[in-house]
């Protein structure tokens, strides 16, 4: 396992979540740590969010704990560390006002004092993201007018900015073209190994991405944890997990 630093980046332990009676999850203890690249994978419905959404401290788990930099979530404050590109984010109304410049210097927000001006860190943090993300170019475009494959490297590029060390992406290939996801797993390889920023990369499509990761989560409900995902990925839970001919995975490749 890449382990940099003994403290796990979150320490997840025996995490339940019920509502309404309902299991949403069940029993869920993982770990992740720094550098790593982590795939999550598992049916639509399965809770891949709702986890995320615990990770965070956005919801509540009903019990169970999650620790992050070994504190515990309620004692944590640097959450500038922790980049985050939630579902759906790069679904922006063709008439968005913004250009992708000021949806990046979004991402500079909380680590600026309320009110102060753009400081000459902030500006070099959005232009490193934007070099990173591959859109200096797109910075006046009209976030509305790019393509599904911009648009998801722009919001990628503001959680860069607050450069933080791990970078969570809740199923961020929907709706983009083969062509540009390729190029996206070529950008977010590239953040993992030469930047050593730790990658969790939640996906409901198992054809993917399996070359660049190192450990692979089901969830279901419950959580699989997989250090092989190569092989997890041709064997028969697959398709129990998701009710289909485990022929249907492939793995995914790209240029790097
Ligand atoms: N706060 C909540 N109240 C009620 N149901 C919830 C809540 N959060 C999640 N769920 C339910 O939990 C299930 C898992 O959802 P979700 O985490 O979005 O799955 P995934 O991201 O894997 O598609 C869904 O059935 C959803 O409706
Ligand atoms: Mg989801």
């Amino acid at each position: 396992m890449p382990l940099r630093f003994k403290i796990p980046i979150f320490d997840v332990k025996n995490l339940n979540f019920i509502v309404n009676g309902q299991k949403i999850l069940s029993n869920i203890s993982l770990e992740i740590f720094h550098s790593e690249y982590i795939a999550i994978i598992g049916p639509n419905g399965g809770g891949k969010t709702t986890l995320v959404r615990m990770l965070l401290g956005l919801e509540k788990p009903t019990n169970g704990s999650v620790k992050i930099f070994g504190k515990k979530i309620k004692n944590f404050k640097d959450w500038n560390k922790i980049g985050f590109v939630p579902q759906r984010a790069a679904q922006v109304d063709q008439n968005f006002p913004a250009t992708a410049l000021d949806i990046v210097k979004m991402g500079r927000i909380s680590k600026r004092k309320l009110f102060s001006s753009e400081s000459e860190e902030d500006i070099q943090a959005v232009n490193d993201a934007m070099i990173k993300m591959d859109i200096l170019d797109l910075k006046e475009k009209m976030v509305g007018t790019l393509s599904g494959g911009q648009r998801q490297r722009v919001m990628i590029a503001r959680a860069l900015a607050s450069q933080p060390e791990i970078l969570i992406l809740d199923e961020p290939n929907t709706g983009v073209d083969t062509v540009s996801q390729n190029r996206f797993y070529a950008l977010l390889s590239k953040l993992n190994k030469e930047d050593k920023i730790t990658i969790v990369f939640i996906t409901h499509d198992i054809g993917v991405i399996a070359d660049d990761i190192g450990r692979l989560f089901t969830i279901n409900q419950k959580a699989t944890i997989c250090n092989n995902p190569k092989e997890a990925l041709s064997c028969e839970d697959m398709s129990a997990l998701y009710g289909i001919s485990a022929h249907l995975v492939h793995n995914h490749k790209h240029e790097h």
